[in-house]
């Protein structure tokens, strides 16, 4: 259903009778309540509530935050920049210990908006609420807090939402609804898009991997796949709406479709997804190494429609860590991997995550990965600090490696990185190649700024009726991580 179609669904809940106990039936009844009580509000006021969605992590996270703001626009509840809103939420993530001290560091600067407007709605969700000290924590010292909810239940917002705002009774107490793990999908629920011209889309949630560093398992829990007939519906409505490209999203892309009654291949989605008319660009994130099939590789060779880019996150580049790590490849395998990958699609573009400090990384472990960078010669790396999360496997090792040697390991690769990132991007000036426009550009507004396939970024001159299409540019200029360029033909 598109939006449209689930707006007249919303309108035709009867809210006399009791909410139907079905999903996302449920749902619609109280964004229906909460419709007829934001009218309420909007006479009292003389203006309609706002709301600020505040996200942190990564694009699972940008895209429950989209889910959110689809119900809350759907309530009828306007955007706003800054978080002195009627309505706040931080959509949360835990993968490094910095991502929390963040949370806890705005929710004391929210404190002073709630002063000024006590009917202010502060919401926590996301992945750090999975941890059961973080609500304890919250609880003692942030009370300031409304409403704390997970990453298994974000379909109930609205739900949740209207047990504080309506139920009157309810309204002094933190309400805390965190669920430890589902196998529940709900589908058809309003999305509210950052890009009218792209989108995330989810393929499946959950991780069953254990990394013994990560601690996505422990709060994303168990794998699960969408019916892909519900992903190409998605899809299909999402390029009605005017959308060209798609980021398929899942922890583990490679093993999308294990899980269903009718087990499908992640390579025999992508080939239905590209069949669909009008969809011009692919891309998907992220790749396990050990899952990547010779069948997808052959796959991205022959597809038209496949951006040439893939992350392909390494960790460590040592043998040893990558078994402590719980990874299951080897060195040899990853750069094996690589070398098929790039006789397949020749200018592709390999990204990585790479990990520094793991537990008892000896120098010899770290040369190692430095040698994978050499070999491997990617576009981009994010590379990491280790940070030790509570729970996992690699929290209890013994030889936490000290802060200063990690920092000269981690400066030191950094720096080769950026060095080999910027000598490859000056390869490709003087080339003409396709840049799908996404924005205005910031600085200066005779110029838009785009990407590449390959997902570089390319700022031109050019004009906002640019903005979703794709059009040929020639990249004039490197700047290391973007490019200068001029459209072709125009
Ligand atoms: N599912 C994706 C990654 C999700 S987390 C994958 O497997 O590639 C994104 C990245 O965060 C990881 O690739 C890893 O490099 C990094 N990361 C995860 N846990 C970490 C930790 N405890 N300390 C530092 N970096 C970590
Ligand atoms: Fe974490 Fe590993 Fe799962 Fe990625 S595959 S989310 S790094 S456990
Ligand atoms: Fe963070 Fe959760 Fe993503 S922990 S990286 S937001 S899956």
């Amino acid at each position: 259903m598109n939006y449209k179609e689930i707006e007249q669904a919303v309108s035709d809940i009867d809210i006399t009778l009791p909410p139907p106990e079905k999903e996302p039936e449920r749902q619609y009844y109280f964004i229906s309540k909460l419709r007829e009580w934001m009218n309420q509000k909007k006479k009292e006021k003389g203006r309609s509530l706002t709301c600020c969605v505040n996200t942190f992590g990564c694009q699972m996270n940008a895209r429950d935050s989209e889910k959110i703001l689809g119900i809350l626009n759907m309530i009828g509840y306007e955007e706003n920049e800054s978080e002195d809103a009627d309505l706040v939420i931080f959509n949360t993530c835990t993968v490094r210990e910095n991502a929390n001290l963040k949370v806890y560091g705005r929710l004391g600067q929210l404190k002073k908006y709630k002063k000024k407007n006590p009917e202010m709605v502060t919401m926590l969700c996301g992945c750090m609420m999975q941890e059961k000290e973080v609500v304890e924590k919250i609880k003692k010292s942030y009370r300031n807090v409304d409403i704390i909810f997970g990453t298994h239940n974000i379909f109930k917002f609205a739900e949740l939402l209207a047990m504080k705002v309506l139920d009157r009774a309810d309204s002094k107490k933190m309400i805390i609804d965190v669920w430890e793990d589902t196998t529940e999908i709900v589908e058809e629920l309003p999305i509210e898009r950052k890009y009218r011209f792209k989108s995330g889309v989810n393929i499946m949630f959950g991780c069953n991997n254990f990394c013994s560093y990560c601690i996505v398992p422990y709060v994303r829990g168990r794998e699960r796949s969408r019916e892909p007939e519900d992903i190409i519906a998605e899809i299909k409505c999402l390029v009605a709406d005017g959308v060209v490209e798609v980021m398929l999203l899942g922890q583990n892309v490679n093993s999308y479709g294990k899980n269903l009654k009718n087990p499908i291949s992640f390579t025999e989605l992508l080939r239905r997804v590209e069949a669909i008319e009008g969809l011009e660009r692919i891309r998907f994130m992220t790749s396990h190494p050990k899952d990547l099939s010779d069948e997808l590789i052959a796959y991205m060779g022959e597809s038209k429609k496949l951006c040439k880019q893939m992350h392909l996150p390494l960790q460590s580049g040592s043998d040893r860590l990558l078994k402590i790590m719980n990874r299951h490849y080897t060195k040899e395998d990853y750069l094996l991997l690589v070398d098929k990958i790039r006789k397949a699609v020749p200018d592709i573009a390999i990204t990585t995550d790479i990990i520094v400090g793991f537990p008892g990384e000896t120098e010899e472990d770290f040369a190692e990965t430095l040698d994978v960078v050499e070999k491997v010669q990617y576009d981009s790396a994010f590379t990491f600090i280790y940070s030790k999360r509570t729970g996992t496997p690699a929290a209890s090792m013994e030889e936490q490696i000290p802060e200063e040697v990690v920092k000269e390991r981690f400066d030191k690769l950094l720096k080769r990185i950026q060095d080999i990132a910027s000598d490859k991007a000056k390869k490709d000036v003087g080339k003409t190649v396709d840049v799908l426009v996404e924005e205005k550009n910031e600085q200066d507004e005779n110029f838009v700024t785009g990407r590449t396939s390959q997902n570089y970024v390319v700022h031109f001159p050019g004009d906002e009726s640019l903005i979703g299409k794709i059009v040929p540019v020639k990249l004039c200029e490197s700047k290391g991580f973007y490019y200068m360029g001029e459209m072709v033909n125009a």
